[in-house]
């Protein structure tokens, strides 16, 4: 669930990086994804292989995803997307209004044409900051399977701290029960950060 105090509605989008321009999906950006979301090597990773674009179509603009889609555009051209999804962490039932809203999962995906120049990097940094300044959540996480070794680089690479390698958690459509990481970064320390 989005947050009610800090909407992602009241961003100032486009969000602009050196290289990159993020705005929130619509629904004409399922085309433009599709492209690249077909491809087997980006499909392995994502929770969803869709056979066909109309099948990834209807799941594109679903309630409970086109809201929490942002497209990365690079000289208007779309190179990849990230997911946004504030979400409610846990907390006992006495407390559990307080914990409404303060965090988010965070997701990416890349056009694999454009990897391996530092992209993704810049959009999820830029993500981050999004979240803590702008939305003013107080922690982000993001999972991924211990075989991503790209997806767990990324994390690495903007000082994201590994919390979790759950051992054998996650089926993969392959059949194979596979190792998850779960990454985190709190808002106390990302502002640690930049002051010091
Ligand atoms: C996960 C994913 C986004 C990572 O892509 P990526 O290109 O490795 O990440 P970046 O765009 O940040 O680029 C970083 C790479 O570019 C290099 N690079 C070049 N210029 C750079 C710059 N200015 N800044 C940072 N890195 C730079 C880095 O060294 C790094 O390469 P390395 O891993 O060989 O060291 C991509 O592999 C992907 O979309 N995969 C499929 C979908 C997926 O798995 N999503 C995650 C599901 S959990």
């Amino acid at each position: 669930m989005m947050s009610s105090m800090t909407p992602i509605a009241d961003v100032t989008w486009p969000v602009r990086t050196e290289r990159l321009s993020i705005r929130p999906a619509t629904a004409d950006d399922a085309e433009a994804t599709w492209e690249y979301r077909r491809v087997p090597s980006v499909a392995m990773w994502m929770t969803t292989a869709p056979a066909t674009f109309k099948e990834y179509a209807d799941l594109f603009v679903l309630e409970d995803r086109l809201p929490k889609t942002l497209i990365m555009e690079r000289d208007g051209v779309i190179v990849g997307d990230l997911m946004l999804a504030v979400e409610d962490p846990w907390a006992q039932a006495e407390v559990k209004e307080q914990a409404e809203g303060v965090q988010a999962e965070l997701g990416w995906c890349l056009r694999p044409e454009e990897e391996g120049q530092g992209l993704a990097t810049e959009a999820v940094v830029e993500l981050i900051r999004l979240c803590f300044e702008d939305l003013g959540l107080r922690r982000v996480v993001a999972n991924c399977f211990a075989a991503n070794e790209p997806s767990w680089r990324l994390m690495e690479r903007i000082g994201m701290r590994c919390e979790e390698h759950a051992v054998q958690d996650s089926l993969h459509r392959n059949g194979e029960w596979m190792d998850g990481f779960r990454y985190a970064l709190l808002a106390d320390e990302w502002r640690a950060r930049q002051n010091a």
